[in-house]
């Protein structure tokens, strides 16, 4: 197969095709050149070359890889790859394979080290036009290159490291030890430039203009005169994805937004008033808060309640979209992270997995899917959703889970609790806009704790609910650390839940880590 690009995918674009060998940064090698322009497209190492060809690349990236040349086994790129004449530029590991595989001698590392280096650029060479001759670099220290031969020579130089950079200037190879894709080395995304744009000589610019224009006629192309079937959640993902394809064919989209009953105050209005309004999508709203909220009755397992909701989900999807005459294309909003195949050799380098997307639809409904963010990081997207206009409170908003409130309603959801969370999340969001918090935090929501606890108000005893506010920083929600909010905020935030929602007398801010913690509490 070849990974990441469909029977209907044209090519979006000419660029430089990058060979996962397992690296963690991978996609920041892909992430960083599209940010100067350049194309990228991550392939697995062992990609055939003519699925590589057929992306007309400009060059080749072979990434690092936390494996060994030397292990019988280890990764190795389709072997015509060095016949092909393309420049490469191999990083760590992929520059031990360059020297190994071509007669010189790798020595095996004891143990991997990262850190700090400087780098003595000792020749000159277009890899390193125009940066310092002192380079501060991100190291990694594992295996290295001990001795060269063919055309390769040494371009530069570290205190532990002789073969820090090495140059084949005839065959336009290229090999690094350091890492260029990340920030700790500052001068990296220059000599990335420099190899797309210097050695490999590709001018094209890709930005979100030209990828505007071609993701619409690709769609275009590809639906011609039939119905596509949207499910609008207000989300980045899937307003971008279907403001983009209402661009291309208009009033044969349209758009589903489930009200589910577990959304927050705004969500649908919000919905309503941008995609539906504003944009004018074809937006039809299948109020189901009643069906949810009857089903969930009870149940207290988070998992039983989330697999309830995504039945539910589709049920209700499924019957709206089946009162559209003709449907042949369900929207999705899958993003490129979803798409690499990830190389498992020894740990894959794509972590970031979405068991949040509405599962189930499209196998269900038998339809042909569209993703026309298929080939695009998330801050890519949000980018794209800027070029169209659509408001930063869309595109600036946090992640919101599928399940919605009903999994911030610890034990079971009670529509008194779900009232009362609802008021306590609005104060907590206004508060963190008015201060200018929200936009700096990654995420930030209540959960209401299923227990009372006593309070004091006035001369008055209460007996009622707990809040829990949870903040994060994170880049991805793989990770995340508490946000450190300024206690005045906290304050504020805290003293108007409870003189403003009756019912709730006790608020905590959560301060654990994840992990050890999930973002979410259930
Ligand atoms: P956790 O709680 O796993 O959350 O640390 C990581 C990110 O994923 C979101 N999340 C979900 N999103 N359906 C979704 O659509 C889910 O079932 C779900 N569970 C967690 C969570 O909000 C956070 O952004």
């Amino acid at each position: 197969m070849t990974v990441g690009l469909k029977k209907q995918d044209k090519l979006i674009a000419s660029g430089i095709v990058i060979l996962d060998f397992g690296s963690q940064y991978t996609q920041l090698i892909a992430r960083r050149l599209r940010e100067l322009e350049v194309y990228a497209e991550i392939l697995p190492y062992h990609a055939k070359l003519e699925s590589i060809l057929a992306r007309k690349p400009a060059g080749i990236i072979l990434s690092g890889g936390p494996d060994s040349v030397h292990r019988k086994g280890s990764p190795r790129p389709d072997e015509r790859l060095f016949e092909s004449g393309l420049p490469i530029l191999g990083i760590c590991y992929g520059m031990q394979l360059l020297v190994a595989l071509h007669g010189g001698k790798v020595s095996p590392a004891q143990k991997r080290e990262y850190g700090f280096a400087e780098v003595d650029v000792l020749e000159d060479s277009p890899l390193f036009a125009g940066l310092d001759r002192k380079l501060k670099v991100w190291m990694s220290h594992g295996d290295s290159a001990e001795r060269l031969t063919n055309g390769f020579k040494i371009v530069a130089k570290t205190n532990t490291a002789p073969f820090a950079a090495i140059s084949d200037e005839g065959k336009k190879w290229y090999g690094i030890q350091f890492h260029p894709e990340v920030v700790h080395t500052p001068q990296g995304a220059r000599l990335l430039e420099n190899f797309a744009r210097k050695i490999c000589g590709h001018t094209e610019r890709w930005n979100m203009r030209s990828l505007l224009d071609r993701t619409i006629e690709d769609i275009k192309a590809q639906v011609g005169n039939g119905k596509v079937v949207c499910a609008l959640s207000g989300g980045v993902d899937s307003s971008v994805a279907a403001a983009l394809i209402h661009k291309a064919i208009g009033k044969n989209l349209f758009c589903i937004f489930v009200d589910t009953g577990l959304l927050r105050i705004g969500d649908r209005e919000k919905a309503e008033k941008y995609l539906g309004g504003a944009l004018g999508l074809n937006l039809k709203t299948a109020d189901a808060s009643k069906l949810f909220l009857s089903r969930l009755k009870g149940v207290k397992d988070p998992e039983r309640k989330r697999k309830i909701i995504g039945k539910t989900f589709i049920e209700v999807f499924d019957k709206e979209a089946h009162k559209i005459k003709g449907v042949d294309f369900l929207a999705q909003g899958t993003l490129y992270p979803d798409v690499i195949e990830s190389v498992s050799v020894h740990g894959p380098s794509v972590v970031i997995k979405s068991h949040h997307n509405v599962g189930g639809l499209p196998k269900k409904m038998k339809l042909k899917l569209v993703e026309p963010l298929r080939f695009l990081f998330k801050d890519e997207v949000r980018k794209l959703g800027r070029e169209m206009g659509l408001p930063h409170d869309i595109l600036g908003a946090h992640p919101f889970p599928g399940p919605g409130l009903a999994i911030r309603v610890l034990g079971a959801v009670e529509p008194r609790l779900l009232e009362l969370l609802r008021k306590a999340d609005l104060i907590m969001r206004e508060e963190l806009k008015s201060s200018g918090w929200y936009d700096k935090t990654w995420q930030a929501f209540a959960v209401i704790l299923p227990t009372k606890s006593v309070g004091v108000m006035g001369d008055e005893r209460t007996y009622d609910n707990t809040v829990c506010l949870r903040c994060v920083d994170s880049v991805d929600g793989m990770t995340a650390d508490w946000s450190r909010l300024p206690h005045e905020l906290l304050q504020k935030i805290s003293s108007r839940i409870v003189s403003e929602v009756k019912g709730i007398n006790r608020v905590a801010y959560d301060i654990t880590s994840k992990p050890p913690a999930t973002i979410e509490w259930e």
